[in-house]
């Protein structure tokens, strides 16, 4: 696997690749990998010639009382990873590589972006439309995956890519759990034991509701109620949002049809944990 540092060597073996009239999939992500990370890396492995992977903890996206500092790294661990899953190249720049001093030009949206995680998380957004648009200026990918788990974020970027026209499919790629149900997440290793057995809850609220529209429930309301009633009664958690949105605007829904996205975001104690599942999707399992 190749690794590279810089922007020009990255910019030289995508040509060479393109030259060949190789295909190039583009799994971007902050590192600390786990299988949901190896999961794109799989997508890419089969869809692509080609697959390359970034781990760049983006500081745009974090704001100012985030956890950028304490964000996981495990820079040799990963690439161990990458490499037993077949990827070709990992581009891992520093800060100063991808942000000049006087950096000044965003990517920015309003809408799909200012609900949900972007309310709780005012600048996230901006950093990660601005990251990629770098990220796919420099690699020049047919195809870019990206998971479910971060639903509002794939909305995001797909609509940027219509809106802008980028040349590139997005591919969405299915959350995957441990064994309990909980959503795989760099996250997760901050929490501690009692933490970790309370984040169970998050999955097993959704799937609640993912029992009662089986048993042909549609009202947002009471499909909010059910997972707030699953949620509250542990008392590490702080709601930050329950809501039934449409999948591609992320505005909110009254009555929930295939397609729509029913999101939470909770602190369980000091980490934030997110989940969801797309009306229609299999029943979440553990
Ligand atoms: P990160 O949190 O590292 O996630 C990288 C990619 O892995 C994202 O597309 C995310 O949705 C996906 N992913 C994370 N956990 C997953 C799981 N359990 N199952 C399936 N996919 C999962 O998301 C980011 O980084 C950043 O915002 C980034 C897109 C890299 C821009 O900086």
């Amino acid at each position: 696997m190749i690794r590279a540092k810089k922007i020009e060597e990255v910019r030289e073996q995508i040509q060479k690749w393109k030259a060949e009239g190789l295909t190039v999939g583009l799994c971007p992500t902050m590192g600390y990998l786990h299988e949901g990370h190896l999961s794109l890396i799989d997508a890419s492995r089969n869809d692509n010639d080609r697959t390359v992977a970034t781990i760049f903890v983006n500081p745009m996206q974090f704001g100012p009382t985030e956890d950028l500092a304490k964000y996981p790294r495990d820079f040799e661990r990963d690439c161990a990873m990458l490499e037993e899953e077949g990827c070709d190249m990992v581009f891992a720049p520093e800060d100063s590589e991808m942000y000049a001093e006087d950096f000044c030009t965003f990517v920015d949206m309003t809408g799909v972006s200012e609900g949900l995680c972007g309310a709780s998380r005012p600048v996230m957004f901006r950093g990660v439309c601005t990251v990629l648009t770098k990220l796919i200026n420099i690699i020049h990918p047919n195809k870019m995956y990206l998971g479910k788990k971060d639903a509002q974020q794939l909305a995001v970027v797909r609509r940027m890519v219509r809106d802008l026209d980028f040349d590139l499919e997005v591919v969405g790629c299915p959350t995957v759990r441990e064994e309990d149900g909980l959503a795989k997440s760099s996250r997760n290793t901050y929490l501690n034991e009692e933490e970790r057995i309370a984040a169970r809850k998050l999955s097993r609220s959704l799937r609640a509701a993912q029992d009662a529209i089986a048993a042909g429930e549609n009202s947002s309301e009471r499909l909010k109620a059910i997972i707030t009633e699953g949620l509250s009664d542990e008392p590490l958690f702080k709601i930050d949002y329950v809501e039934a949105v449409d999948g591609l605007t992320m505005k909110p829904v009254y009555k929930v049809k295939d397609g729509d996205l029913i999101a939470i975001a909770v602190w369980d104690s000091t980490t934030r944990l997110i989940d969801n599942f797309l009306v229609g999707d299999p029943l979440i399992e553990f």
